[in-house]
């Protein structure tokens, strides 16, 4: 464990990263990253399905709910990102908290949750995609706009826009980050343009009846629904900022920007949530919102047509980012879980020209390329939110387990009122992960028992750190 806070000291301050990152991200950089990851299909298609079959204009509390929880865990990921480090993220630090084997399951599950979010993402951008070149006048044979199980042959822009990144991620943070950071300023366009508008168009009407679903009940078919369901969904919309803190060994100054990146980026994108989801159900009734596009539907439905090819461009910018920073984060995780020895050290490579690691980018997009051409990906969001949530969890743990264990261990940023808000931070999240429907739970059960066959198979006897230690 030493070892690792000795590397990790090392990782923050080192002009490269002792494997080679190269050093170029700013601040802004960082806090973009964050809102780029952060709004996409959470709030463009999941606050319909949550008004709609969840939490009714009590929404806005689902999101209030959700961003609380999320706010305890970005502190605490400040906290450890600035005094840890490493591109691991929640991975690095539970190695320091927890050891190895804990490391090695939030890390597995991590690749669940980078890996499903960017394919199931991918699904949802290949949709506004083909309705816009539909639009045009131009659309795609429906052959090509279909996994085979759904009666096409595969879904080639979902595939192409993951190879698409691929490039650009292998090019380097930096270029990756201004093409985010343009993407971002669209996305935000559009949203600010929604407020505008609907701001003008409230009928309080629609906020009434406000909570038709209650706070909680479980269906007879094993849903869940009410406003604790619809937080626990609706936080989908907030997944992302986490991703901020792979970016340690590319950041400037990581000690002192990543945890700005990371709470001004959550803090942000919430308030525009609280903003987009209370006027939503604000012009239009709820009952009206369970449909692929509700921002879009929304403005349609108060007549402004041309907000629909509006809407698309910045839902076709706004998901770009989200799976951008997301297949960046998964593949700095990846890295790092091989530079411990944990994975096969062929990922540990990176390559000199563009200081990028070329090889693990090219597998991860070529891998999730197949899934999102030829696999359906219905209801994963939520398998993404237990993963994530489970993250946030051990992430709070391990604030409070190292100010005991390691009190002397240097903190640029200390999350505030320790241990009160990584316990609300635990608790909050622990129970957003228990409103989870019971399929969500076993699936994500199996993909840890197939974690735990490969660390005892195969990554206990690589580790690089426990036989150092
Ligand atoms: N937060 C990201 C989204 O809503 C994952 O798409």
């Amino acid at each position: 464990m030493s070892m690792q806070i000795f590397r990790t000291k090392h990782y923050l301050s080192n002009e490269h990263s002792d494997h080679g990152l190269k050093r170029c991200l700013s601040a802004w950089d960082l806090a973009f990253l964050g809102i780029g990851a952060i709004i996409g299909t959470g709030i463009f298609v999941l606050t319909g399905v949550a008004a709609a079959t969840q939490a009714g204009p009590a929404v806005v509390l689902s999101f209030i709910i959700a961003g609380f929880a999320c706010t305890f865990a970005a502190l605490s990921y400040a906290e450890l990102s600035s005094s840890i480090g490493g591109c691991g993220s929640a991975y690095g630090y539970s190695y320091v908290a927890f050891g190895e084997l804990c490391a090695f399951i939030i890390g597995w599950d991590l690749l669940l949750e980078y890996s499903i979010a960017v394919a199931t993402v991918a699904n949802g951008w290949s949709g506004y995609f083909c309705n816009t070149l539909s639009a045009m006048g131009i659309p795609l044979p429906v052959a090509l706009t279909k996994a085979p199980e759904l009666g096409g042959i595969i879904n080639l822009p979902a595939s192409a826009i993951i190879l698409l990144l691929m490039g650009l991620l292998i090019m380097g943070a930096k270029q990756s980050a201004k093409a985010n950071n343009a993407m971002v300023f669209v996305k935000l366009i559009t949203i600010v343009v929604f407020i505008a508008v609907a701001a003008f168009n409230v009928h309080v009407d629609n906020w009434q009846p406000f909570m038709p679903f209650g706070w909680f009940q479980t269906l007879p078919d094993g849903k869940t629904t009410g406003i604790f369901a619809g937080a626990s969904l609706v936080f989908f919309a907030y997944v992302g900022f986490d991703a901020v803190s792979t970016a340690t060994e590319e950041a400037k100054n990581p000690q002192r920007d990543l945890p700005f990146g990371i709470v001004a980026s959550l803090l942000f994108c919430t308030v525009i949530y609280i903003l987009v989801s209370g006027l939503l159900t604000g012009v239009v009734n709820y009952t009206e919102l369970n449909v692929s596009s509700p921002v879009a539907h929304a403005l349609n439905l108060m007549g402004y047509t041309w907000a629909s090819a509006l809407i698309s461009t910045g839902v076709i910018a706004g998901l770009s980012t989200v799976m951008l920073v997301l297949y960046y984060a998964l593949t700095r995780i990846i890295f790092a879980m091989s530079r411990d020895g944990l994975l096969t050290a062929f990922f540990n490579k990176v390559n000199p020209q563009t200081q990028t690691p070329v090889r693990v980018i090219v597998i991860c997009g070529v891998i999730m390329s197949l899934i999102a051409g030829f696999i359906p990906l219905d209801e994963l969001a939520e398998l993404v939110n237990i993963g994530t949530l489970a993250a946030f969890v051990l992430v709070c743990f391990g604030v409070i387990v190292l100010r005991i264990t390691k009190p002397d261990m240097p903190r640029p940023f200390r999350t505030p009122f320790s241990p009160l808000f990584p316990v609300l931070g635990m608790l909050s999240c622990g129970a957003l992960m228990a409103f989870l429907p019971s399929v969500t739970w076993l699936r994500f059960i199996i993909w840890l028992v197939v974690g735990l066959i490969v660390y005892f198979s195969y990554s206990m006897h690589h580790s690089k750190l426990a036989s150092e230690a």
